[in-house]
C-alpha cells in the first residue's frame, strides 16, 4: 500500500484562524477521511495523516479572545491548522483548547514557542515525537480518535505474502478485499456491517469449531469455559455458523464494556493498544484460507472469537486488558515494545493456575488445536509472569512459543501491570473516564482532589450499602 498523502487542507484553515473565536464554546474542525480506489487496488488517503500532525493542548491566563490571538501566531507563521477544539478545563478554572496543526507547513517550531509563552499550560504530543524528548507520543483522547488509526495500517488486509495458503486463489483475495475495504470505511458508533458467510467459509469455521471445542473442558480458564455457554446461547456460536462481529460485540459491551471494531490490516502496537485503553479491541472479520483449516499466518475471525472474545467478557480479565492499554498512552517506544510483549505472553499466550492446575487464557493457544495441547504438556519451559522480566523475553511468531508466562490469576496480573505503568517514564498518569469515553491526562492537584472527592463519595454509597446489610 501506498503511504497516505496529505490532504492540503491550508486555504480553509487560514481563513478559520481569524474568525473571533468566542471561549467556551465547541468549534471542532475534521476534514472527512476519503479513500479513493485506485488501479491496482492501492488506496489514496485524503485526510488528516496524523503521522504529520502536531497537537498542542493550552489553557490561556486571559479568556476573551485569547483564542483568537493564538491562533493569529500560527497564520503569521504560516502554520496550518487541520482541528480546533475548546472544553473546560480541569485544571484550572478556565478552558482549554485543543489545537491540531499540520507539521508539515510554516514555522511550527516558532509558533509553539510563541504561543507557549502565552499559556499557563501547554503541552505538545505529537506522532514525531522523536525530534524532540519534550513531546508526548500521540495517543487518541476520545473514543472516536480511533477512527484515525484506518489510514495508519502498516499493510493493507488483502495483500497477502507469497507462502500465504491463499496467494494464488483470486478468489479469497478478492474476498479479502471485501473485508478490508469495509474495515477501512468503518467508523465509531456505526454498526459493523453483517457478513454473508459463504459455504466454504462456514466449512472451515465448523472445521476449526469442532477440533477445538472438545480441548476447551480440559484446557481452557474456567473464565473461558463460563463464557462458551453463553456465546453460543447469545451469539450464535455454533459448528455450522460464523457469528457476527456486532452481536459478540454487543454482548461483550453488556458484560464487561468492550466492544469489537473491525480492523483492515496490521496496527503498530501503539495504535492497537490504545484500543485497549478504550476496552476497544480491533478485530478481523475475514476467515482463513479453506486448504488449511488448521493453520493461519495471521489472525482471522476463529482467532478473534473463539481465543479472545470469551475472555474479554470476563470483568477482571477485560480490566487487566484495558491496564495494558492505558499504561501504553503517551509511552516511549522501547516501553511500548515492553507492553506489546506482555500483551504477547498474556492476552495471545498467557497460562493460570487454577486450583493447583494449570489452564490456557491466552487467545493464541485457544484458537491453535496443536498449541493449546503442547503447552500443557508439561515440555514447554514454564516462567512466573513478571512484567519487567517478560517485557524483555523475545518471541517467535511462526512457531510455538518455547516459554510460557504464568500467572496466579487476572487481579494478580493486573496489579502487575499496574505497578509496571507507574514505572514508565511520562510526565503524567491517565484515566479513563468511562461517563466521556475519553481518556483524562491527571497532572494536576485540582484534578486529583476532584477525583478524590468522587472516591468519597463512592466509599459513601458502600457504606450505606454495607449498614443495610448489617
Ligand atoms: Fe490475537
Amino acid at each position: 500500500m501506498s503511504r497516505p498523502t496529505l490532504y492540503k487542507a491550508g486555504d480553509h484553515c487560514s481563513k478559520l484562524s481569524i474568525i473571533p473565536y468566542p471561549v467556551g464554546l465547541s468549534l471542532s474542525v475534521s476534514y472527512v477521511t476519503k479513500p479513493i480506489l485506485m488501479e491496482g487496488g492501492q488506496y489514496i488517503v485524503e485526510g488528516q495523516d496524523i503521522a504529520k500532525s502536531t497537537t498542542l493542548i493550552f489553557s490561556m491566563q486571559e479568556e476573551i479572545g485569547s483564542l483568537a490571538k493564538a491562533l493569529k501566531v500560527f497564520q503569521s507563521h504560516n502554520v496550518n491548522l487541520l482541528h480546533i477544539e475548546s472544553r473546560p478545563s480541569h485544571r484550572e478554572a478556565n478552558y482549554e483548547f485543543i489545537v491540531e496543526c499540520d507539521s508539515a507547513t510554516g514555522d511550527l517550531g516558532v509558533a509553539m514557542e510563541e504561543v507557549r509563552g502565552m499559556t499557563s499550560y501547554f503541552q505538545v504530543i505529537s506522532r514525531n515525537h522523536k525530534d524532540n524528548k519534550d513531546t508526548v507520543p500521540w495517543f487518541p483522547r476520545k473514543i472516536n480518535d480511533l477512527d484515525r488509526f484506518a489510514n495508519q495500517i502498516l499493510s493493507y488486509g488483502s495483500e497477502l505474502d507469497s507462502d500465504h495458503p491463499g496467494f494464488t486463489d483470486p478468489v479469497y483475495r478478492a474476498r479479502r478485499k471485501y473485508f478490508a475495504d469495509i474495515a477501512y470505511n468503518y467508523k465509531h458508533g456505526e454498526s459493523i456491517p453483517r457478513i454473508d458467510y459463504t459455504e466454504e467459509e462456514k466449512k472451515t469455521w465448523g472445521e476449526v469449531f469442532r477440533n477445538l471445542t472438545h480441548l476447551y473442558r480440559s484446557h481452557a480458564c474456567k473464565e473461558h469455559n463460563q463464557m462458551f455457554p453463553l456465546l453460543i446461547e447469545n451469539c450464535g456460536y455454533r459448528e455450522d455458523n460464523i457469528p457476527q462481529l456486532q452481536d459478540v460485540s454487543d454482548f461483550l459491551k453488556d458484560c464487561t464494556g468492550f466492544t469489537l471494531r473491525p480492523v483492515a490490516g496490521l496496527l503498530s502496537s501503539r495504535d492497537f493498544l490504545a484500543g485497549l485503553a478504550f476496552r476497544v479491541f480491533h478485530s478481523t472479520q475475514y476467515i482463513r484460507h479453506s486448504s488449511k483449516p488448521l493453520y493461519t499466518p495471521e489472525p482471522d475471525i476463529c482467532h478473534e472469537l473463539l481465543g479472545h472474545a470469551p475472555l474479554f467478557a470476563d470483568p477482571a480479565f477485560a480490566q487487566f486488558s484495558q491496564e495494558i492499554g492505558l499504561a501504553s498512552l503517551g509511552a516511549p517506544d522501547d516501553f511500548i515494545e515492553k507492553l506489546a510483549t506482555c500483551y504477547w505472553f498474556t492476552v495471545e499466550f498467557g497460562i493460570c493456575r487454577q486450583n493447583g492446575e494449570l489452564k490456557a487464557y491466552g487467545a493464541g493457544l485457544l484458537s491453535s488445536y496443536g498449541e493449546l495441547e503442547y503447552c500443557l504438556s508439561g515440555k514447554p519451559e514454564l516462567r512466573a509472569f513478571e512484567p519487567v522480566k517478560t517485557g524483555l523475553q523475545k518471541y517467535p511468531i511462526t512457531e510455538y512459543q518455547p516459554v510460557y508466562y504464568v500467572t496466579e490469576s487476572f487481579d494478580e496480573a493486573k496489579q502487575k501491570m499496574i505497578h509496571f505503568a507507574s514505572q514508565i517514564p511520562r510526565p503524567f498518569s491517565v484515566r479513563y473516564n468511562p461517563y466521556t469515553q475519553s481518556v483524562e491526562i491527571l497532572d494536576s492537584k485540582p484534578q486529583i482532589q476532584n477525583l478524590v472527592q468522587n472516591i468519597n463519595c463512592e466509599m459513601q454509597v458502600l457504606l450505606d450499602a454495607l449498614v443495610k446489610l448489617g
